[in-house]
């Protein structure tokens, strides 16, 4: 946990607020393999990490609502009785959506406040979004006593980012962030919404992140677009999700669907694969066919999902280049944020030289590296 900034959040709320807040970590996740899989009803394999978002909170008694955003020094003010979205991509979006969302679940709640703050670099695709949903429906739940369950947060979480923010996402980074186990990674069955943790101890390699520092626009209205696709292949197959179908069922509608739809329903089921293959293999202690997985999944969401980019596909050229690194893919999203790796220990260093140069020399920018720890999920700060 983050003591600096759990202490500046605090110290931020009680100058403005001049009130004791309950105060709430909610981690963001990484995700080792499975992507665009979780709104298909597949399988994806998060875990939640140790950076997040840190909110205080506290009921408010001036009748109005405020929620402070410490990071970008901005606030709103608002009455819980009169919510109105703000414009596409704003942060507002997320505080609003999940207040409309417990009120669409008939639940009541009055006015509150909350400061707010992270350690998750925006754009990252380690769902600092889910993680704010997460934190406030989780804090609201404590004042309020509403007496939801974690299942039922994760929903009115999803649906904020559905009905006011705008993405139809899925339900890895909410759950991710409300179920993570420390130093665990989840196997979760995105129908059942049950997941199964798995503890990663990868011994003499580890998993690096590193950031490209860039988020290409468009990215949410591609999202919306790439589901779309899927959801019209699953009607023309008749079956509820693609998990439902094979490559086998897939082939029998070939000639009815573009060839780039087909690539696109084809990456889903063969990744939904992937990851009970990737689960086995980390069972098993097996790491090469763990990494050659993990590589097998950036090459699908770059040429049959097409949901990378050039500084992406980079990152994940020079991971190959180097030799000790066992498995590199996009993570999240896409379109920008992170590569995950899987490299071994003693060829970390080395490799964080040669690619901060590569890439500098090649985009004429910085990327970041990270390393998370697996951490537990939302909950009270003692
Ligand atoms: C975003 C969404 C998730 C998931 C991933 C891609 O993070 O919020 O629901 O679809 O993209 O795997």
């Amino acid at each position: 946990m983050n003591t600096a900034l759990v202490s500046n959040i605090k110290t931020h709320f009680i100058a403005k607020f001049q009130d004791n807040p309950l105060m709430i970590f909610s981690p963001g996740r990484i995700n080792i393999i499975g992507e665009h899989t979780d709104y298909n009803d597949g399988f994806v394999f998060p875990a939640a990490v140790d950076k997040g978002i840190v909110a205080g909170l506290s009921k408010s008694n001036s009748g109005i609502s405020t929620a402070y955003a410490v990071d970008k020094e901005e606030i709103i003010e608002f009455s819980v009785n009169n919510l109105k979205p703000y414009p596409q991509g704003s942060w507002q979006n997320y505080i609003l959506g999940v207040v409309a969302e417990i009120q669409n679940s008939n639940k009541i709640i009055d006015n509150f406040n909350i400061a707010f703050g992270g350690d998750i670099p925006g754009g990252a695709g380690m769902s600092s979004s889910a993680a704010l949903e997460n934190s406030l429906v989780f804090g609201l739940n404590e004042i309020f006593n509403l007496g939801l369950s974690k299942e039922e947060m994760i929903l009115i979480s999803q649906k904020a980012e559905h009905n006011y923010v705008g993405v139809k996402c899925g339900i890895m980074d909410q759950y991710a962030s409300m179920f993570g186990i420390k130093n665990n990674a989840l196997l979760l069955d995105c129908r059942t919404i049950k997941s199964k943790p798995f503890e990663i101890n990868f011994k003499d390699h580890e998993l690096l992140l590193i950031n490209t520092n860039v988020k290409h626009s468009l990215s949410d209205s591609a999202y919306n677009d790439r589901r779309l696709v899927c959801e019209s292949i699953s009607g023309i197959l008749k079956v509820k999700a693609l998990r439902d179908a094979t490559e086998f069922d897939l082939d029998t509608i070939k000639e009815n669907i573009t060839p780039e739809n087909y690539q696109k329903a084809l990456y889903v089921i063969q990744e939904n694969d992937r990851v009970i293959k990737a689960s086995k293999a980390i069972e098993a202690g097996d790491l090469a066919t763990l990494g050659n997985l993990i590589y097998a999944s950036h090459a699908g969401l770059q040429h049959q999902y097409k949901v990378s980019c050039e500084e992406l596909d980079f990152l994940v050229e020079q991971a190959k280049l180097n030799g000790h690194v066992l498995g590199a893919r996009m993570m999240g999203g896409g379109f920008g944020g992170c590569t995950i790796n899987l490299i071994e220990k003693t060829a970390t260093a080395s490799f964080k030289k040669a690619v901060s140069e590569a890439y500098k020399n090649k985009f004429n920018k910085d990327c970041s590296l990270y390393f998370v720890e697996l951490s537990d999920s939302t909950g009270i700060i003692a």
